[in-house]
């Protein structure tokens, strides 16, 4: 479309909401959250606070209810205690006595056997009980429990006709999102039984971190890189999640799944979902939706011999972290001593479509690396004739860093002339960084999900058909590891970059990792 100088114009997404006020004036009614394994260590560390935070905000409406749901018998008072310590603890900045006091009169506690009818019983007049004293509009029932407990209380909840009615419940779900894609599906199946999708929220908490989200607006606000952004400019992406901490005491849980669950099904698809999508016609949950399971359902499957040859795991054994020594994934709590979990993962993806064919996806991650680094890093192509320097000069490649943590910025390498009088060629970098631009830290995760939720935005949580998609991607390499026991293990120091077959992976294809 052209304007009268004859300029084009772009057109408006028929989905942009036009709307006058900020997006993030948003005020919604009061709600009543329900949580399961409300005394948990999700729940302390993170639900808590970010409630607290987003009630001092007036983002969660003042007269809205906080009712924490667990085994341990507590009675209102000592559970007002607990929540008083962990906003203490967690909370992100010190705040007002007073205002910790009237959060926590908004806070009431359910000793609950999530097995028991009566427990359900319970909840329902509990929640009469708060709704006849307020103008309560919405439910939210947040399950921070073990997968093994949704099923009993999606059963529950259902009984009591806790997952429909006009409080319109919705219902939030931790990962892990079952163990592959055959418990995933059973598990939706469960969940879609008695909510709809449009109630359901599936939590990945990368997707909540505005530097992941920014991924989105640096595609699809600009429009100098979307031409380039396909197999006729991009040599090779590499995406990599590095982490120096062990397992933190999660061992039982950790040694079930493995880094495959515990990161790539999850966090890394979800990266690579946000990288190589199409552009959706809108930024509404569907669409956004839609355009990332395209993504993984082109991922090329992989077989044995593939898995084998391009796909590297590692076990860390005892080593240095953070100056310390730390003693090796196998002697920690709660794992076998000789144990067959992977805590490194390398691998190669293709995404078999127009715009990806051929462009390798190189995807590294792991427990007690070097460093704690997640970064996504687009490698563009050299130019096409070479007319710069020396044979013998290094000709950095184009690269875009999209780096999300612990730094938050982009940067753009590019050659320019060294100064003098050669004719030397000289890598430097264009950077954004977001704590210098915006001089504010950027958010907690959960409290852009948890906003979101409130607000009853899907965009950033996965679908029943993405997450299954997903498990779809990552369950060769699983049951392949499962069933062929590494002889190498353990194969990288705590402290180092991991196994040397992910250096290598690497330089079979002539390229080579950034450096964590
Ligand atoms: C979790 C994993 O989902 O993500 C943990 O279970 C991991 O093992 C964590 O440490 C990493 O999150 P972040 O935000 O620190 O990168």
């Amino acid at each position: 479309m052209k304007d009268d100088k004859g300029q084009s114009e772009s057109v408006e997404s028929r989905h942009l909401r036009s709307c006058e006020a900020s997006l993030d004036e948003w005020k919604g009614g009061p709600v009543v959250v329900v949580i399961f394994g409300g005394a948990g260590d999700l729940g302390k560390r993170m639900l808590l606070p970010t409630l607290f935070t987003l009630y001092r905000e007036k983002k969660l409406a003042a007269d809205s209810y906080i009712l924490g749901a667990g085994r341990r018998a507590m009675s209102d008072e000592q559970y007002r205690g607990l929540v008083r310590q962990s906003l203490e603890r967690f909370g992100a900045e010190a705040v007002e006595r007073g205002e910790i006091e009237r959060f926590c009169r908004r806070v009431a506690y359910l000793e609950a056997d999530v097995r028991s009818d009566e427990t359900y019983t319970q909840l329902c007049r509990r929640i009469a009980q708060i709704s006849s004293q307020g103008r309560i509009k919405g439910l939210i029932h947040y399950l921070a429990v073990p997968p093994s407990l949704i099923e009993p209380i999606i059963e529950g909840l259902f009984v009591r006709g806790l997952c429909t009615g006009s409080l319109e419940p919705k219902v939030v779900v931790e990962k892990p999102f079952g163990s592959d894609k055959a418990s995933a599906s059973r598990l939706n199946e469960l969940i879609l039984k008695h909510f709809k999708e449009s109630q359901v929220y599936r939590i990945d908490h990368y997707l909540g971190k505005e530097t992941v989200q920014n991924i989105l607006f640096f595609r699809f606000g600009n429009s100098i890189f979307e031409p380039l952004w396909n197999r006729r400019y991009i040599d090779h992406v590499q995406i990599t999640v590095a982490e120096d901490i062990g397992i933190e005491g999660r061992g039982e849980f950790y040694d079930a799944a493995g880094v495959v669950r515990d990161i790539v099904q999850n966090h890394i698809m979800q990266l690579m979902g946000f990288v190589a999508m199409e552009p959706p016609s809108g930024f509404e949950a569907n669409l956004v939706r839609d355009e990332k399971v395209k993504v993984f359902r082109a991922i090329r499957p992989m077989s044995d011999e593939y898995i084998d040859e391009f796909m590297v795991r590692g076990q860390y054994g005892a080593g240095m972290a953070r100056g310390e020594a730390v003693c090796g994934y196998r002697e920690e709590e709660k794992v076998t001593s000789d144990s067959n979990t992977p805590t490194f993962f390398a691998g190669r993806f293709y995404i078999d479509n127009w715009r990806w064919a051929n462009v390798p996806f190189y995807v590294r991650t792991g427990k007690r690396l070097s460093r704690r680094v997640t970064e996504i890093c687009v490698v563009f192509k050299q130019p096409p004739l070479r007319l710069l320097g020396r044979t013998c000069d290094i000709i950095e490649p184009n690269c875009l860093v999209l780096s999300i943590q612990p730094s938050e910025e982009m940067s753009l390498q590019l050659n320019v002339k060294k100064p003098g009088g050669g004719n030397e060629p000289y890598a430097i970098n264009m950077n954004f960084d977001y704590a210098k631009s915006f001089e504010v830290k950027s958010r907690p995760a959960y409290e852009r999900l948890l906003l979101d939720c409130l607000k009853g935005d899907l965009t950033l949580f996965a679908r029943s058909d993405e997450v299954e998609a997903m498990w779809d991607v990552v369950d060769p390499v699983v049951s392949r590891w499962e069933s062929a026991p590494a002889r190498d293990f353990p194969n990288y120091d705590a402290g180092s970059d991991g196994p040397k077959e992910s250096a290598a992976l690497m330089d079979a294809g002539g390229r080579k990792w950034r450096r964590i």
